[in-house]
C-alpha cells in the first residue's frame, strides 16, 4: 500500500496543517505495516507555474518531472494533503501540483455525456487549516470547496477533510481547534472493520 504525503504550508514549524498531516500519516503507518510513504514539501521544493511552455512540453526535463509527479499521484492508494487557507483559497504551490495531476485524458476526460473522472479508487484526506471560521458552506470558501470540486472532477469519491479553523482568533482558539482536529482524525481501520 502506498501513501503520498503533501505539505504546502509556508509557515514551517508554526504550521497547523503540517502538524496534522504528520498525525494522519502516523495513524496510517500504525495501522498498515506494509505502508510505503512518499513525501513532497511543495513549499520547500515548489513546482513551477503551469505555463504555455510546460503545456507544450517545450522543456524535456520539465516534461519528465511533470510526468513523474502525475505517476506518483496515480500510483498512490492514499493521498494526504496539507491545505492551508491562504487569501480565501489554497497556496499557489499546491495549485501548481494540482495543475500537474488534473490532466485531460489522464485523470479526466470529456465524453458526449459530459466529464468523466479517471482517477478513482484512491482515498484523499485533506487537512484544512484556517485562520478564520467558515464552516461547511461559506461563499468565501474557495479552499475546501475548490478541493472537493477538483478531486471529485477527477473521480475521487473517497474524500475526507480534517479541519482546524479559527486558529488566528486567539492562542486558546488555536489550541482548541488543533485538539479538536486531532480528535477528529479517523482510524484508517474504521472503514475496513
Ligand atoms: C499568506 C497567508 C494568507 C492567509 N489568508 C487567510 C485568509 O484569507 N483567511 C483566513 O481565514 N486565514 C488566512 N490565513 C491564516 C491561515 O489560514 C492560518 O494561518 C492557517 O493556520 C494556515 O495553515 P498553516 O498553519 O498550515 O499554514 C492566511 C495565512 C497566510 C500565511
Amino acid at each position: 500500500m502506498k501513501l503520498l504525503h503533501l505539505d504546502s504550508s509556508a509557515l514551517g514549524t508554526q504550521s497547523i496543517t503540517r502538524e496534522l498531516t504528520a498525525a494522519v500519516v502516523a495513524r496510517w503507518q500504525d495501522a498498515h505495516g506494509d505502508l510505503t510513504v512518499e513525501y513532497r514539501d511543495l513549499d520547500a521544493e515548489p513546482l513551477p507555474h503551469l505555463t504555455g511552455r510546460s503545456l507544450a512540453k517545450a522543456d524535456a526535463a520539465q516534461a519528465e518531472a511533470d510526468e513523474a509527479t502525475l505517476q506518483q499521484f496515480l500510483s498512490a492508494d492514499v493521498v494526504v494533503i496539507g491545505a492551508p487557507f491562504y487569501n480565501f483559497s489554497i497556496p499557489s504551490t499546491l495549485k501548481a501540483w494540482i495543475d500537474r495531476v488534473a490532466i485531460a485524458g489522464r485523470t479526466f476526460r470529456y465524453t458526449e455525456a459530459g466529464p468523466e473522472g479517471l482517477a478513482g479508487g484512491k482515498q484523499v484526506i485533506i487537512v484544512s487549516g484556517r485562520g478564520g471560521q467558515y464552516g461547511d458552506a461559506s461563499p468565501a470558501d474557495f479552499q475546501e470547496a475548490y478541493l472537493r470540486q477538483v478531486f471529485g472532477f477527477i473521480g475521487i469519491t473517497d474524500l475526507e477533510i480534517v479541519r482546524a479553523e479559527g486558529v488566528a482568533y486567539s492562542p486558546q482558539h488555536r489550541a482548541d481547534a488543533l485538539a479538536a482536529a486531532h480528535a477528529s482524525i479517523r482510524s484508517p481501520l474504521a472503514k475496513a472493520a
